[in-house]
């Protein structure tokens, strides 16, 4: 199927009225979901809205088994060796938070983070730092954005118990080397968890290959429901450490003095789920590895030249991250000089219902250890046409003209 053609999936760009369409380019905050999504969700309302796992009626069994086949499918997204790695979350945030409160760290022990994370992956380590006195270490990236090699490796000699890592930036779009930065971690004796909220939606993650302890995804970025999540961890690790949070659905049996915990990933997943959301989200990755990454990154690739190319004369406008578009997915974050970027964000909708996404992106420590206010992103997918990504352009050298 040709690109082109996914797009009549989406509801959003298809819309019934007339009038100027809906150009999306926030992407990187939430997808898309095609109709394919929102009617395996619409059945589950309709047809079997009932628990998964608890009552034996026919409408349980029905529910268990599509819960069943949603984990089957993100394990086999994400290369896992097993479906109960994969633990049902709300987001990305959540798998971070289930790995921080749940490791069990002791005072003393380094978390190592970069210095570009979004506040999901700063927050829960500053709490460990308050409760159980760890230290978090940040390892700032290099000027262009890139990694610090040579800094990761001095870091690690110094002891380190986890380094937690945005596999591909919200901020900038640049992708690190995970492979090595794993490799290099384990040969330190440390764990590695990735947060791959970024990259999931346009590259193949192979967990087993990656060899990484814990990544976290969140479904609203994979063209799935929001408030859906994954965060996959290798079993012994799951398996070994107790649930951070607990209640209904965890245990096997309770006394009123205490309780038998049931097995990964049950232990993980407490009270009653968002099963439509989970049901959702297999159907997701399902559709997002037919339309192929290799197309993905193709169309994101030429989506971002044109963004950059096209406003590179822009006066005053400064670039965030690498020039090469090539290295930013379909990222293309920039401020001008002198205007405030939610005003850019608002006359681009305005102008030509142009959504993008303008402010600091939840990477605020960045920002304010730059002294830079804020940034407009826009974020381009395989949904996106090239006339949208110019209509994005012709827009922003009209709004310079009279701002
Ligand atoms: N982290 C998401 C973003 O960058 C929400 O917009």
């Amino acid at each position: 199927m040709a690109l082109n053609d996914y797009r009549n999936d989406f509801p959003i760009l298809n819309p019934h009225e007339k009038g100027k369409p809906i150009i999306y380019l926030d992407t990187a905050c939430q997808s898309l979901r095609p109709r394919q999504v929102i009617e395996v969700m619409d059945r589950y309302y309709t047809q079997y809205p009932a628990c998964s796992g608890r009552s034996n009626h026919q409408l349980a069994a029905t529910v268990t088994r599509m819960v069943d086949e949603a984990r089957q499918q993100v394990a086999r997204f994400l290369g896992a060796s097993k479906p109960e790695e994969i633990i049902f979350t709300r987001n990305t945030t959540e798998g971070i938070n289930l790995v921080a409160n749940a490791f069990n760290f002791q005072p003393g022990e380094t978390v190592l983070i970069s210095g570009k994370e979004h506040n999901s992956n700063l927050i829960p380590w500053q709490m460990l730092v308050k409760k159980r006195g760890i230290q978090l270490k940040v390892l700032h990236p290099l000027n262009d954005g890139s990694f610090d090699l040579p800094g990761y490796e001095k870091a690690l000699a110094s002891g380190v118990k986890l380094v937690s890592f945005g596999y591909t930036s919200n901020l900038d779009g640049v992708t690190l080397p995970v492979e090595q930065i794993v490799k290099l971690a384990h040969k330190r004796g440390a764990l590695a968890m990735l947060d791959a909220a970024q990259a999931a939606p346009q590259r193949k993650i192979n967990v087993r290959s990656l060899d990484v302890d814990f990544l976290a995804l969140s479904g609203h970025k994979v063209l799935g429901p929001s408030g859906t999540g994954v965060l996959y961890g290798k079993y012994k690790l799951l398996d070994a450490m107790d649930p951070f949070m607990v209640g209904g659905d965890t245990v096997a049996t309770s006394t009123y003095e205490s309780c038998e915990f049931l097995p990964v990933p049950e232990k993980y997943e407490a009270g009653l789920q968002d099963y439509a959301g989970i049901i959702g989200l297999g159907e997701a990755v399902r559709y997002l590895q037919a339309v192929g990454f290799d197309a993905i990154q193709k169309q994101e690739l030429l989506l971002n030249k044109i963004m950059t190319e096209g406003t590179k004369d822009i006066q005053g406008i400064h670039l965030i991250g690498p020039a090469d578009p090539a290295l930013r997915s379909g990222i293309f974050t920039f401020y001008v000089d002198g205007i405030d970027s939610h005003r850019i964000a608002l006359m681009l909708d305005q102008m030509a219902n142009v959504c993008v996404r303008s402010g600091q992106h939840c990477v605020h420590s960045w920002f304010n250890n730059k002294g830079i206010k804020g940034s407009v992103r826009a974020s381009a997918y395989f949904y996106n046409t090239q006339e949208e990504a110019e209509i994005f352009v012709e827009n922003l050298k009209k709004i310079r003209k009279v701002l």
